[in-house]
């Protein structure tokens, strides 16, 4: 169940303006933000990315993942249906399991041996009843009081979501129809398959990693790769879209074939000499469910963003570690209808992303360098007006509509 209690919630400096086109540095490094943020946002009533359903495919198999700072196992039922629960033993709070993903008849916290079923369902306590007539639990303990705490849960179309909100909306109705369209592009009920993990700690505010997906202004001038051989530049054709609370984006780009342009003056990531050694990192091929673009970042508020950039499909999952720091953890993957060879492409292209991704790599030190200024003024602001000061869809790459988007909704839930 989720805590209803109100928090003792004494205001950061107040966001002095209206609207989003300025955003106080404190949003990045105040805590009590921090915790409002976690309450309201990843223990709220949203839907947090937790799997895949191809990670864990047969009765009893689990995996072991986070929902803002607290730890969540999913795991498959013997009904064939997906559990999510606390990893949290209902005793003395213990976080009993450490293994990333295994197979379990059920869980037992190693402190005092509590057992519980794969629904999270307490089965055992020991010495319930004393030993020798002594001890023991009160005579009104009831076990089925005091199972793990169960998530509510959705695998819609091999994609596992969970929340800690009862009252959490249907999935479908969370997103919306236009971002549905674009979750149903990449899952449209193929069988996936994972090709690999990165994981990494990035030294910044969690909602940064949003920002920079929803930042189409940087990637053709940060990202000599992007700029260089078109992957992404301000000359792209392109979509900005949103779902009607402004809550989740589609970034979407079609590429061209990069080079010297109008898009490239004066620009100091542009290399025009630079060719590769290897041409198979950039070996694509058109796919018949892109429908046009060549990449679409796809961000679905707090906790994932879907990644298409060009044959390359990635989960990146985010996850706060205090208001400084987050994981970021990337699930590649495929398709299992994909041919030796396209999986062999999807993972060169790989080496494009993760943390040492000849292009995210790049963002990763970014953010910590914003980061490095923001607890340094508290009156400090982020500007935040390319395209107007209003929020709406957009046909252009020199916009930063979807971050006063994400601000717009931030700034309704949090109540700041
Ligand atoms: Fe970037």
């Amino acid at each position: 169940m989720n805590d209803p209690r109100p928090l003792p919630f004494v205001p950061a400096p107040a966001w002095k303006r209206e609207g989003t086109a300025r955003l106080p540095f404190w949003l990045y490094t105040d805590e009590d933000i921090y915790q409002r943020e976690l309450e309201r946002l990843f223990y709220g009533p949203h839907w947090s990315y937790v799997g895949l359903s191809c990670e864990i495919p047969k009765p009893g198999d689990f995996k072991r993942t986070w929902i803002g700072e607290r730890s969540v196992l999913i795991v498959r039922d013997p009904d064939g249906s997906v559990n999510a629960v606390e990893n949290r033993c209902a005793h003395r709070g213990v976080q009993f399991c450490k293994e990333p993903q295994g197979n379990r008849k059920g869980f037992v916290c190693p402190y005092h041996q509590w057992s519980y079923d794969l629904k999270g369902n307490l089965l055992g306590v020991p010495y319930m009843r004393g030993i020798k007539g002594k001890g023991g639990m009160p005579q009104d303990f009831k076990r089925e009081d005091h199972g793990l705490r169960k998530l509510r849960v959705v695998d819609y179309n091999g994609v596992i979501f969970a929340s800690f909100d009862p009252k959490v909306p249907d999935f479908k109705e969370f997103l919306g129809p236009t971002m549905l369209k674009y979750f149903e592009r990449v899952f449209d009920g193929r069988e996936l398959t994972v090709l690999g993990y990165n994981r990494q700690r990035v030294p910044g505010n969690w909602k940064l990693i949003h920002e920079n997906l929803k930042d189409c202004y940087h990637p053709g001038l940060l990202h000599t790769w992007f700029i260089n051989f078109g992957l992404w530049r301000a000359d792209n054709e392109s979509l900005n879209v949103m779902d009607e609370n402004f809550c989740h984006s589609a970034m979407v780009t079609v590429r061209n074939k990069g080079g010297k342009g109008e898009a490239t003056e004066g620009v100091s990531s542009f290399r025009e000499n630079m060719q590769l050694n290897d041409g198979r990192f950039l070996d694509v091929e058109d796919e018949y469910w892109w429908g046009g673009p060549s990449a679409v970042i796809h961000s679905i508020f707090p906790s994932l963003i879907v990644q298409q950039q060009i044959n390359s499909i990635a989960m990146r999952q985010v996850i706060p570690r205090g208001p400084r720091n987050f994981d970021y953890i990337w699930t590649h993957l495929g398709f299992t209808e994909d041919t030796p060879e396209m999986t062999e492409r999807r993972l060169t292209q790989a080496n494009l992303f993760g943390p040492a991704g000849f292009v995210s790599g790049d963002d990763s030190e970014i953010i910590g360098m914003v980061e490095d200024n923001m607890h340094t003024d508290k009156d400090g602001e982020v500007l935040c007006e390319l395209g107007g000061r209003d929020v709406a869809d957009t046909d252009t790459h020199i916009s930063e509509t979807l971050l006063r988007g994400m601000y717009h909704y931030y700034r309704k839930i949090m109540e700041i």
